[in-house]
């Protein structure tokens, strides 16, 4: 009998609700002639469920995912209910509860693609961002609330054994490509976090021969990314920084519709999440304009994590085919909607 794997699937709002239809189709495709079965457990998780029952999901909603081999997720958020609400209802807890603490975002510029830059020769980047604490932590509060005195305090985590995990990810990871490893940093400004950051990082990565790290504060970082994209290769960063980072790079490759985001749990206790990096990008939801190529591409991570690797090479090279030939949605330049693309992408399967 061939394999079944279980995959929850969470498209969410906007166009979350577009590109994951579209991203099942190729997945179920190339699953189908590779001989093995998603069964796919969709979840109408997200702001509709928020606006109706006021919770993002169910109370036991991790529990249900829990035995899950992965999630698959397409983005969250709408402009009726603050963003904080929706994401700390749904996509950060199942981030950090299931310790999902690397965020893996390749970006490179792909096939017919042109970047905004005037040169982006070499663009090929692979973000190892922090995922589970840092910045985005639920200490801090606010007082005299709506008084002239009001204050928020927000406090940032950064632990030892978080901040080692994920350099010794990234170390890995170069050690496979070019052994460049840039650090995002910004010790000169952040005086306690920041430092700790470089520490760890720095004595983690001594261990890994053949590994040169560099150190970069993060205004400089942003720049030189914009300068010279070809001169970083693998760059790990704080949960903000990789944010940041990551957006960043992705619309050097010509649209942030294009980049994609594996959430892993490396030990393998939990399912691991994959999405895009993209929002619900609610400008444009609805019109059938969305560029899949993110939610493809996660799907391909997907398929490689679940052991597929043949899959999911087949799913990255029918997009980059359909891109090369000059296949594109608007945010690329082109004329072709989300399905139109997604046909194109299934032609190039040579399944349908
Ligand atoms: P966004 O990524 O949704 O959109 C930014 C811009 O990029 C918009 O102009 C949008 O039209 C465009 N864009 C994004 N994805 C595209 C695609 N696939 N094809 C074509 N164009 C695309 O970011 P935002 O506008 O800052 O956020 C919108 C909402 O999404 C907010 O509620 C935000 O909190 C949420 N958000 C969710 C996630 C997630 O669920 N993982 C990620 C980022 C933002
Ligand atoms: C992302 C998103 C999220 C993040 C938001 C929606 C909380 O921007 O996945 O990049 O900051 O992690
Ligand atoms: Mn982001």
């Amino acid at each position: 009998m061939s394999r079944t794997y279980t995959v929850d699937v969470i498209a969410g709002d906007g166009i979350g609700k577009e590109v994951v239809p579209a991203a099942m189709r190729c997945v179920d495709a190339v699953a189908r002639d590779e001989g093995f079965t998603i069964r796919w457990r969709e979840r109408d998780w997200g702001s509709e469920r928020y606006l109706a029952d006021g919770a993002m999901m169910p109370s036991d909603g991790l529990d249900q995912l829990a035995d899950g081999d992965a999630v698959f997720l397409g983005a969250v958020g709408t402009p009726d209910v603050p963003d904080h609400v929706t994401l700390w209802g749904l996509l950060i807890p199942i981030r950090r509860e299931f310790l999902q603490y690397i965020n893996l975002r390749p970006v490179r510029l792909l096939p017919g693609i042109t970047s905004p830059l005037r040169d982006a020769g070499g663009l090929d980047v692979m973000v190892v961002r922090e995922n589970v604490e840092g910045e985005y932590s639920e200490i801090g509060g606010r007082s005299y609330r709506g008084r002239p005195e009001e204050t928020a305090s927000q406090q940032a985590v950064f632990t030892r054994a978080g901040i080692e995990r994920t350099a010794r990810f990234a170390a890995e990871l170069a050690r496979t490509r070019s052994g460049r490893l840039v650090s995002a940093t910004k010790s000169n400004g952040i005086i306690h976090s920041m430092p700790f950051w470089d520490e760890v990082v720095a004595d983690t990565v001594s261990d890994y021969d053949g590994v040169a790290l560099e150190s970069v504060l993060i205004d400089a970082l942003a720049a030189r990314a914009v300068l010279k994209p070809g001169s970083l290769d693998v760059v790990v960063a704080s949960n903000l920084f990789g944010d940041i980072l990551s957006d960043l790079v992705a619309a050097l490759a010509g649209s942030i519709g294009v980049a994609p985001s594996a959430n892993l749990n490396p030990t393998r206790e939990f399912p691991s999440m994959f999405e895009p990096v993209h929002g619900s990008a609610p400008d444009i939801a609805g019109k059938g304009v969305a560029n899949p190529v993110g939610q493809m591409w996660a799907g391909a991570l997907m398929l490689e994590h679940l052991g597929r690797p043949e899959a999911a090479r087949r799913i990255v090279a029918a997009f980059e085919a359909a891109l090369a030939d000059g296949v594109r949605t608007p945010d690329l330049g082109g004329r072709a909607g989300t399905d139109e693309f997604t046909d194109a992408v299934l032609a190039q399967l040579g399944v349908s």
